[in-house]
Parts: C-alpha cells; structure tokens; sequence
C-alpha cells in the first residue's frame, strides 16, 4: 500500500472535515501542501500538521508540489478550472459537491479524465455510513420488496450572513440554492439507493432572503421502477432537518439527522407478517461507521491503490448533477423533464438556470 502525498485547495469552512480525514488516514496520506487565496488561512491550516506548506495560489502549488491526490474545497465556480489542473499535473481529485456547474463542465472533467488517465470523485459522505451500506444489502437481497415511496426532505436553515459570503447567493458562483448546494446530500442517496430515475417536476421560490438563487425548491420524481418520491429543499427551516424515508413493499426505512448519522439515526419499521425476519435482518448491520468524509476517503484511497474508478466518479457522479440540472429546468419552465432530455444545445445544458454563467 503506498502512502500518497496530497494536498488540499481551499481552506475556508469544510477545511476541518477533510483536514480530520486526512489526519484519520495519515498511514496511507502526508499532507503536503495547502493552498488558498487567502494566505493566512492556508497558513493556519499548515500549522496544524507538521511539513506541510501554505501557497495562496493553486496553481503555483500544483506545479512545484506534484501532489498524488488534491482535494478541492473552494466555490463552486472555480472546480472546473482547479479540477483540469489538477489533473494535468498528474492528480487524482476528490472535490466537494456540487463537482461543477452545469452538465458541460461535467462533460470537460471527463473528457480530462480520459486525457490524463486520472479520476475526479465527488463528496458525498453520505453514501458511506455503515447503515447504507446495511440498507443496500438488505435490498439486493430482496428482502425489503420494491422501492415505492420517498420522501426526501433537507429542512434547513441558513442566515443572511451565510448568504452575505458573496459566491452562495448566485447562480454563476453557487451553481443554485439549497438544491444544489444543501439537499444534494439526500437527494444523491435517494438516486444512489433507489437508481435511475425518469422525470421530476419541481417549483422553487426566492422567500425569504435577498439572493439570485432559491432559497426554497420541492419537487416529485419518478423512478424507473415506477416508485415516486417528494422532494423538500429548504434554506429557511428553523427547526432544521435532514429526513430521508423509504417505504418498500415490506417495511419502511427513515433515517433523521441532520448533518452526520450513525446507525442509531436509522430506524426500520417492518409489516408485522415480516417483523421477526426482517428487525433480525436489520439488527445484524456488523458495525457502527459514521457517514463522514474519513470513510469516503477510506474507498477513494482502496480505489488508488488498486489504480480503479473511485467511487462517486463518472457516471455515478453525473446522475446527481443531470437530475439537479433536469430539477432547476422544470422550475424554470413549469414543465416536467425526463432523464436524458438535456443535452448539448440545451440552455441547461450550460448553467443551472438556463442562462450562460457570466464570469
Ligand atoms: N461535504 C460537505 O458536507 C460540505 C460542507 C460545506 C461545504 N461544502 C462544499 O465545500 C466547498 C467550499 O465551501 P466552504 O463552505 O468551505 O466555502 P468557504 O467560502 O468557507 O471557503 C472557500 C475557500 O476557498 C478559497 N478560494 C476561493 N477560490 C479559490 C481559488 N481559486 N484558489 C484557492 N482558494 C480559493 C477562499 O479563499 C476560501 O477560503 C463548496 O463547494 C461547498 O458546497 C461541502
């Protein structure tokens, strides 16, 4: 196994997570280097781990760093660039959700990929908790029946001030509201867990704060298999929550947090005619992992050594921005949008909102 040299690019308020990662992993990671425009807080970064130096230009790091692997932590509108160069500097990327602005800028990262033989994968802690892992085993067994009704709701509650850091209050710099920046989380699981889904009607609103994106969305969706779902994305819930619910044919399954879960936030509710089989089923999950950046990092690093796909990259990484992309295109034109309709040509093809992003 080798212990890979890696470095991180931004610094502002996910540092901590992914700095707590890396310290988890440090036989497997050396933090080399931390880059931010702001100097000082690539600074302070550096002064918690021993060797590591502080850059306020990414792009000079790249180059005289030559790290394995970059994590990017900066605003959404500068992961495209970062991420190219990332790559071309020889790179594997883990970057934080969004991944990118729109489908075309996911459809440039992975024609990188392809040039430079490296990978790209989005956070997305959530996927990682031992009660998804559980959860999805349950379900290739078939022993939960058919997937029939989700309700997926990300209740949570953002102040003027967050919205004052200039980028998360429009589309070019944020990419969207709580859609594509808070809810992401919970919706990417519901479509992780549950496959591809067929058309999404959506209706979002500006209410309650002074800002170009939503700061509410909700939306349906129907899957494949037929099951449907309601979506809630919300910046302007005081009693903030993050509630995921899962009705199969034999039981339903909820989980409720709000930004991290263990096993105990997950709770199944079987048919009596199953109870006995399916809460032994459910109480044999072998282990408590929290949902947490550490425990993606762990697969990300399987991934490298085995010089495989990581998880949450390509095309697993693409249904998440395709549905967000379909969600604000519904909202926008109040009309329902099926997977697969917005391609090259497409005004949401380019920019969450239809219009080209202006930087
Ligand atoms: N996975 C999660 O749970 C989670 C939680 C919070 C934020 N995020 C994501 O992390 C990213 C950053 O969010 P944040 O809240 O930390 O933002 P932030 O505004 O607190 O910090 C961003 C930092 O990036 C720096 N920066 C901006 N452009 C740069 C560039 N080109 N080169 C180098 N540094 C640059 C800024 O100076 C700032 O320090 C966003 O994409 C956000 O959606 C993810």
């Amino acid at each position: 196994m080798s212990r890979y040299r890696v470095a991180l690019i931004g610094a502002g308020g996910v540092v901590n997570n992914h700095l707590e990662a890396i310290v988890a992993h440090s036989d497997r990671l050396e933090l080399v280097a931390v880059a931010d425009r702001d100097l000082i807080r690539a600074e302070a970064v550096c002064t918690q781990v021993d060797g590591a130096r502080a850059y306020s230009d990414a792009y000079a790091m790249l180059a005289a760093e030559r790290p394995d692997l970059v994590h990017i932590l900066t605003p959404p509108a500068t992961h495209l660039p970062l991420i190219l160069a990332a790559l071309d500097a020889g790179a594997w990327v883990w970057c934080e959700k969004p991944l990118c602005r729109s489908l075309a800028e996911f459809d440039q990262l992975a024609a990188a990929e392809e040039r430079t033989g490296r990978y790209v994968s989005t956070v997305f802690q959530w996927r990682f908790g031992s009660a998804v892992e559980h959860l999805r085993a349950l379900m290739a067994q078939g022993l939960l029946g058919r997937p029939l009704v989700a309700v997926c709701h990300t209740l949570w509650y953002r102040t003027a001030d967050y919205y004052a850091v200039e980028w998360r209050s429009r589309y070019t710099t944020a990419s969207g509201g709580p859609t594509a920046t808070l809810g992401i989380h919970l919706m990417d699981l519901l479509l992780w867990l549950w496959g591809e889904w067929q058309e999404v009607q959506a209706i979002a609103a500006t209410l309650d704060h002074a800002i170009e994106v939503e700061d509410i969305a909700m939306a349906l969706v129907r899957f494949e298999h037929g099951a449907l779902g309601s979506i809630v994305n919300s910046a302007l819930s005081p009693r903030q929550e993050s509630y995921l619910r899962l009705d199969y044919q034999q039981a339903t399954v909820e989980v409720q947090t709000l930004y991290r879960y263990t096993n105990a936030h997950w709770r199944l509710t079987p048919l009596p005619l199953v109870q006995e089989t399916l809460t032994s089923a459910w109480q044999a999950m072998p282990y408590d992992r929290m949902g947490s950046h550490e425990a993606q990092l762990a697969s990300l690093l399987d991934a490298m050594d085995r010089n495989e796909r990581p998880p949450v990259s390509g095309p697993d990484a693409r249904r998440i921005l395709e549905f967000i992309a379909s969600l604000y295109k519904s909202a926008f034109t109040a009309r329902p949008v099926q997977r697969g309709s917005i391609v090259p040509g497409d005004p949401f093809y380019i920019s969450m909102n239809g219009v080209p992003y202006d930087d």
